[in-house]
């Protein structure tokens, strides 16, 4: 099947190359390092499939041009369709196919190195030593042994930073309307949201992004916590208030933040724009603290989860190929797929 894939970089092209050549070559993949847009939807014509990642454009206008254009079948390599108008998508016959677990482990580390990092200033100690700076002042930590860790949402990626987190000798507490029977194996106590956020000295979320989940952690909850929380948010960015965070920052509510995602991370995350000037003024406070840690958007990234989210994607073509049905369709009602759907990656 010929497939239009939009937003590829080199690591994109090696993996998916890799698991198309492993199953025979099936596919015709065309590369394409624009993100989809309404204009760069046209670029598609012709070909039955397209391939796209979180931060491209799939509301009603692009699915309307793709489907003008031939296209029968979006094979998102994410988990996360809260980006994709399943409603038009049905209408105009284009099937969508996700790729609904790779790598909870690849998350689930990335968020404990975050934790890790802001808690023993690893971050501030390498800028420091490389400057011949061997001052311990500003680095002191605290024990993550015997400490209380909130995980909001314990699906798959929660539940494997509540098993780390429990490795550490963390009290582990679970918000979760549905938490998954091995979260129970980890030990965790399962509590309100309410009770999580005053008692836990890590709050770190991983529930997908909802109409009741945007900006779940807003002032209201902020004036829950306890001071000097550590929050962690590898999750959506939409499932914080940015503005809030400020100033829980700004008057030591917050006492550290490690976030991998953002609300308005499309027009920046992926991209190298160290030589233009940066527009996000929110963006650009964050960034001013130094008990705050931004990645753009890496959790995912590891050997494993790439591999995996390859593999999947040229499964998925080829099922919707012979059986005009992906693998992996999106279904509305599954598990991780709320209202609104999950959330990025
Ligand atoms: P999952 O579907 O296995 O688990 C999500 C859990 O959240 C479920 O147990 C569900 O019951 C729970 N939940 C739903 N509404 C909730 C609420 N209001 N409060 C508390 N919990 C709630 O999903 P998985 O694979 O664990 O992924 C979680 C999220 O992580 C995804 O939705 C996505 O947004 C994000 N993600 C981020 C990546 C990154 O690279 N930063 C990569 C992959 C996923």
């Amino acid at each position: 099947m010929d497939v239009t894939v939009f937003s590829t970089k080199a690591y994109d092209r090696r993996f998916l190359d890799e698991a198309n050549a492993a199953k025979g070559a099936p596919h015709r993949m065309r590369y394409l390092d624009v993100r989809l847009t309404e204009e760069s939807a046209l670029l598609a014509a012709g070909t039955s499939a397209i391939c796209a990642f979180v931060n491209d454009v799939l509301d009603r206008p692009v699915l309307t041009r793709l489907a003008a254009g031939g296209t029968k079948m979006l094979a998102l390599r994410s988990a996360g369709f809260n980006h994709v108008d399943l409603a038009a998508a049905n209408e105009l016959g284009i099937a969508v196919g996700r790729v609904p677990a790779y790598s909870p482990d690849a998350v689930a580390e990335h968020t404990v190195g975050l934790i890790l990092t802001l808690n023993r200033k690893i971050h501030r100690a390498y800028a420091r030593v490389r400057e011949g700076n061997f001052a311990l002042e500003g680095l002191l930590g605290f024990d993550l042994k015997g400490r209380t860790a909130g995980v909001v949402g314990a699906g798959k990626i929660g539940t494997a930073v509540a098993r780390i987190l429990a490795g550490f000798g963390c009290r582990i507490l679970v918000h979760d309307p549905a938490p998954t029977p091995e979260i129970c194996v980890a030990g965790a106590e399962i509590v309100d949201l309410q009770t999580l956020l005053a008692s836990s000295d890590i709050v770190t979320l991983h529930c997908p992004l909802t109409p009741e989940t945007r900006h779940l952690i807003d002032g209201n909850a902020l004036s829950l916590v306890k001071r000097g929380v550590m929050l962690i948010n590898t999750g959506r960015g939409a499932l914080v208030d940015t503005r809030a965070l400020i100033e829980g920052l700004k008057t030591g509510v917050i006492g550290y933040l490690g976030l991998d995602v953002y609300e308005e991370e499309g027009d920046l995350f992926f991209e190298n724009l160290s030589d233009e000037i940066l527009q996000d003024d929110l963006f650009a406070r964050l960034l001013t603290f130094p008990n705050v840690l931004i990645t753009g958007h890496q959790a995912f990234f590891t050997v494993e989860a790439m591999t995996a989210i390859a593999a999947t994607t040229i499964d998925n073509l080829t099922c919707f190929e012979k059986d005009q049905r992906p693998r992996h369709p999106v279904v509305a009602s599954a598990r991780s797929s709320a209202v609104g759907g999950s959330g990025n990656g």
